[in-house]
């Protein structure tokens, strides 16, 4: 091992805990992981303008891990070649949150497949050039996993592995500055765990136990799988809930600068073993927030993060036909250190939250609360005059707070064109699928896809009869996949107008601009529904305008835009 990088990650180890107890845990962790092989890759290719990601369940996609391996040729016809796999590892009967609950970090939930598919699946991606990123929960652990099997068991060790209290006085302090996540499902931060008769911290959901980061034995046993899953041929991985896994009382635990320093640490640490490592930082807070997760050039941390801003500003547009907000948000895509780069999407597993520059919104005349509330009615379809069919999620009376749930063809309004047999409403939503992917795939960044979403699958009620689930307004985009309707793309159908133009989009990014190191630059003045930027690399210059609205625009310079329309021009190269 490189001894000038060991000495960085032993200074950085020792600001973060105060001292070098359990650093020899560390390096042993080390050593052991710097004698597997691991793949490698061109330096940041995590960069390429052809990657396409895709974000899917594999149960749901094609039964388990062996029916998705069968099926990668589905997904590189469509162009899709980095497969982003939602949790797959062992979780409890119910209550897992979707898999968010680990039990076994080790072995594959048989529900999922099992280890021996997961290797198939990793070697078979590889061979065609697909890359797989993982999710390592790294915030929490499912109540049966046996590090807290041995905590409930009395093991001081493990109960060390969480954040555990004698009685509540100390939980009560904590909950003075603390926020909820689940506000309606889940209140509190802590539960009663009457085995060992103690309180433990449970930020999201009651059975998910907080890891304790301050225990540097809880880093080496984290990092102990990311490597174990890195030398099976694995380059990527998801940092769950990354925001979240330094507590301190008085704090409202979220973004401790010690946030920072753990993910900068794990970093370096992957930097020094295996390089060609990426890490996916699952940082969906409020936009002041995400950015500082990228770090700087001299001191990167997350080498991807999810565009979340952006894309709730794109729906934020689709609903007020003003693309003001998502201007702002495409000016910062201008100016992210060279060392990372986002993941762009338009919906994925979870709700769609509101967080939107709310000083952005006060500066335009309106007013954040009521701004919200509009959108989450706007999509739950609820606020007259609506296209789309969504739910509310987590509504919280004291805040007016609440997100919004839904399949991008539902909330882009195909559902309710269907219902209620209206065809102006059909077309006008099959221009809304386009143009919002039209964007995806313009913006630099890897644009990932959510599964089923390439063939505008609908909303999914059945989780209402889950008593399982039907609290959970986000299975409503979990459904399964259906090959039926994924045949579709082969005759005249709304399934192949999606799929194909999607494919053709695909194609022509990957010949197009070099988005890695090109320059954007917004173009203001236009009527507020139009979105204009220009992304320029060393060869060419295009000029885009995306109409957001259901209306025939007039740009300035006299060309008339369609509704939903999107204009490319090259303009002279500067
Ligand atoms: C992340 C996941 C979400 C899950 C939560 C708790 O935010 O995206 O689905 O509920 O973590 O694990």
């Amino acid at each position: 091992m490189n001894t000038k990088a060991i000495q960085q990650i032993r200074a950085l180890f020792q600001e973060i805990y105060g001292s070098l107890d359990g650093f020899d845990d560390l390096l042993t962790v080390l050593q052991k992981a710097s004698k597997c092989s691991y793949r490698t890759k061109k330096k940041n290719w995590y960069r390429d303008n052809n990657i396409v990601a895709m974000m899917l369940y594999p149960q749901l996609f094609a039964k388990n891990l062996s029916g998705l391996k069968t099926n990668l040729d589905y997904l590189s016809e469509l162009g899709v070649n980095f497969l982003h796999l939602m949790p797959i590892f062992k979780m409890p009967k119910e209550r897992n949150d979707g898999g968010y609950a680990v039990s076994d970090f080790m072995q594959v939930d048989a529900r999922v497949g099992n280890n021996k598919q997961l290797l198939a699946l990793i070697d078979a991606c590889n061979q065609q050039g697909m890359d797989i990123c993982l999710d390592i929960v790294l915030n929490h652990t499912a109540d049966d996993h046996p590090w807290a099997m041995k905590a409930k068991a009395g093991e001081a060790d493990y109960q060390n592995y969480y954040h555990v209290f004698q009685d509540d006085t100390i939980p009560k302090q904590y909950e003075q500055t603390l926020p909820q996540v689940f506000p309606e499902t889940e209140p509190g931060n802590f539960t009663y765990v009457a085995e060992m008769n103690q309180y433990v911290m449970t930020t999201f959901h009651s059975y998910q136990w907080d890891l304790n980061y301050a225990n540097p034995k809880v880093l080496c046993e984290m990092l102990s799988i990311l490597f174990h899953y890195a030398a099976m041929g694995v380059c990527a991985f998801r940092l769950d809930a990354l925001p979240y896994i330094w507590k301190e009382l008085g704090t409202n635990c979220r973004n401790h600068p010690t946030v920072h320093k753990l993910s900068r640490l794990i970093r370096m640490i992957c930097e020094t073993i295996c390089p060609s490592v990426v890490l996916l930082g699952e940082v969906v807070m409020e936009p002041k927030y995400v950015l500082p997760y990228f770090g700087t050039d001299e001191e990167p941390e997350c080498h991807l993060l999810y565009n979340v801003i952006t894309m709730a500003s794109i729906w934020n547009s689709l609903a007020t036909r003003d693309t003001r907000l998502l201007q702002e948000q495409i000016g910062i895509l201008a100016n992210l250190p060279s060392n990372n780069t986002y993941v762009n999407y338009l919906r994925c597993h979870d709700d769609i939250g509101w967080g939107l520059n709310e000083a952005t919104l006060r500066s335009m005349g309106s007013d954040p609360v009521e701004h919200k509330k509009f959108l989450y009615t706007f999509f739950e379809g609820s606020y007259p005059g609506s296209f789309s069919m969504g739910k509310l999620y987590n509504y919280d009376p004291n805040t007016s707070d609440a997100r919004t749930c839904g399949t991008l063809a539902s909330l882009c309004g195909l559902e309710k064109a269907f219902v209620t047999d209206d065809e102006v409403m059909f077309v006008m939503s099959m221009k809304r699928i386009e143009l919002l992917h039209k964007l995806l795939f313009t913006l630099p960044g890897i644009p990932m896809l959510y599964s089923g979403d390439e063939i505008g699958q609908l909303n999914d009620y059945s989780y209402l009869k889950s008593p399982d689930k039907q609290d959970d307004s986000r299975y409503l985009h979990r459904g399964s996949f259906s090959f039926a309707d994924a045949n579709k793309r082969k005759e005249a159908s709304y399934q192949r107008r999606i799929f194909e133009s999607i494919r053709t989009m695909l194609a022509l990014r990957s010949k197009g601009l070099k988005l890695a190191n090109a320059n954007i630059t917004v173009n203001h003045g236009e009527d507020v529904s139009i979105l204009s930027f220009n992304v320029q690399d060393s060869k060419k210059n295009l000029r885009y305008y995306f109409n957001f609205s259901e209306h025939y625009k007039t740009l300035q310079d006299g060309t008339e835009m369609k509704p939903y329309e999107v204009l490319t021009r090259e303009d002279p190269h500067v």
